[in-house]
């Protein structure tokens, strides 16, 4: 049994069918790319397995063999599987210490020094710990993607779901974020990545899936993906290689 079995997820908006009958499974502590051009339902995919704001119209997901059919948002977040935003969902008028206390569990004690300690030590494997006490919202770009992610890592989760975490940043960011997300999967957290940059897909992902209105257009080996013709014509024809 694979930690993530997602079979047939179907979600419309009015006549708009934004997923049909995508399935795919995660194993424990594998990456799975996700790509596909814009508007060919990556996001919401996420917001499908995650419930936020709402579930599918049909299909189901399974986590740790679990249906997550009766179980809400908070619920799936605490059964391990913990998502970050397209944007910047930083609380910006808290410091960046204070981002990472009000996600911990309560069961680490967030208000006690220890919660303080944990929260730090976790800051600094972001290299962020020097600008704790800043309102996140006055920290950089590439900062404040690495304080999302330190945020969804305070939860302590099994499976992390990242979307675009390289939008926006420069060349040498994007080889941090991948070194990043190298290490915090090194810990064994199974990871989903939706990227528009493909040298991104390529060094991390051990599958990839190619997303196109709203349905799985390829999936296999990346590399194999990203040459397959019907990839290339629907999506990376208009994508730089080198982005
Ligand atoms: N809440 C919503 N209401 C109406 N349409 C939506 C909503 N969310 C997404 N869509 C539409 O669903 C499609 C897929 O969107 P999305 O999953 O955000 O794409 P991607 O992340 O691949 O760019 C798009 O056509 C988008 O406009
Ligand atoms: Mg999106």
């Amino acid at each position: 049994m694979a930690l993530l079995e997602v079979d047939g997820l179907t979600k419309s908006f009015g006549a708009l069918v934004a997923l049909r009958g995508v399935s795919f499974s995660l194993e424990a502590g594998e990456v799975l790319g996700l790509a596909g051009p814009n508007g060919s339902g990556k996001s919401t995919l996420f917001n499908m397995l995650t419930k936020i704001p709402t579930g599918p119209d049909a299909g189901d997901v399974r986590l740790d063999g679990q249906s997550l059919k009766n179980m809400r948002a908070h619920q799936i977040a605490r059964a391990g599987m913990v998502r970050i935003f397209q944007t910047e969902t930083d609380f910006g008028d808290l410091s960046v210490v204070e981002n990472i206390l009000v996600s911990m569990p309560s069961d680490s004690k967030p208000g006690t020094k220890a919660g303080r300690d944990a929260a730090m030590a976790l800051l600094s494997e972001f290299d962020l710990d020097g600008m704790a006490d800043q309102a996140s919202g006055q920290i950089g770009v590439f900062d404040r993607k690495k304080l999302m992610i330190a945020t969804a890592l305070a939860r302590q989760p099994k499976i992390l779901l990242l979307d675009e975490p390289a939008a926006g940043l420069s060349k040498p960011e994007v080889a941090a974020m991948i070194e990043l997300i190298r290490q915090i999967n090194a810990k064994g957290i199974a990871i989903v990545v939706i990227e528009h940059v493909i040298p991104l897909l390529l060094a991390l992902s051990e599958k990839l899936i190619v997303l196109n209105f709203g349905e799985v257009l390829a999936r296999g080996a990346p590399r194999d993906v990203v040459r397959d013709p019907a990839v290339v014509e629907a999506y990376l024809g208009s994508v730089a290689e080198d982005a």
